[in-house]
């Protein structure tokens, strides 16, 4: 089993499509272990951002991230951290596939609706940067008596 960080992003939220997005991931069988909507601050983004940080856009995509609620969800599944990105499709959606989030729910490459972890490491690092361990519900998760 594999877990990787989705975020919705402030457009998608704004536009109402967070339980559209949500439905999506849970049709493909994709369990939510852990879920919270969040404003990010700059400090949330360079940590959630490092390997873009000096990029031409940085900017641009620290400002779009900050500027509105997400919400930020971990899910788990076989391959999840390659599921998900095609779900999501190319960060582009002009060059996403038919029937995939972006390609649904996407302006354009940098107002494009959700985020997902594109390596185990990233995805180890991202989730920690979002979640304690205390908030992941996963399969070792047992209820209390
Ligand atoms: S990816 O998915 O990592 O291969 O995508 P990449 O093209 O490398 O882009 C990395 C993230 O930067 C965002 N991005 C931009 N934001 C604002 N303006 C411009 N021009 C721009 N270009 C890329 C892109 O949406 C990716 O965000 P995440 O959240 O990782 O999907």
């Amino acid at each position: 089993m594999e877990k990787t960080l989705v975020l919705i992003k402030p457009d998608a939220f704004a536009k109402h499509h967070v339980g559209d997005i949500l439905k999506r991931y849970e049709e493909e069988g994709l369990r939510i272990v852990a879920m919270k909507e969040v404003r990010m601050d700059e400090r949330l983004a360079a940590l959630h951002y490092v390997e873009h940080i000096g990029r031409p856009y940085y900017g641009d995509l620290v400002g779009f991230m900050t500027s509105g609620p997400i919400v930020a969800l971990v899910l788990e599944g076989e391959d999840a951290i390659a599921r998900v990105r095609k779900i999501n499709g190319k960060t582009n959606p002009k060059e996403a596939e038919e029937g995939t989030l972006r390609k649904l729910y996407a302006a354009n490459g940098s107002r494009n609706a959700v985020h997902a972890s594109d390596s185990p490491e990233n995805a180890a690092r991202e989730i920690r940067n979002f979640f304690s361990a205390m908030e992941i519900f996963d399969e070792t998760y047992t209820i209390p008596d």
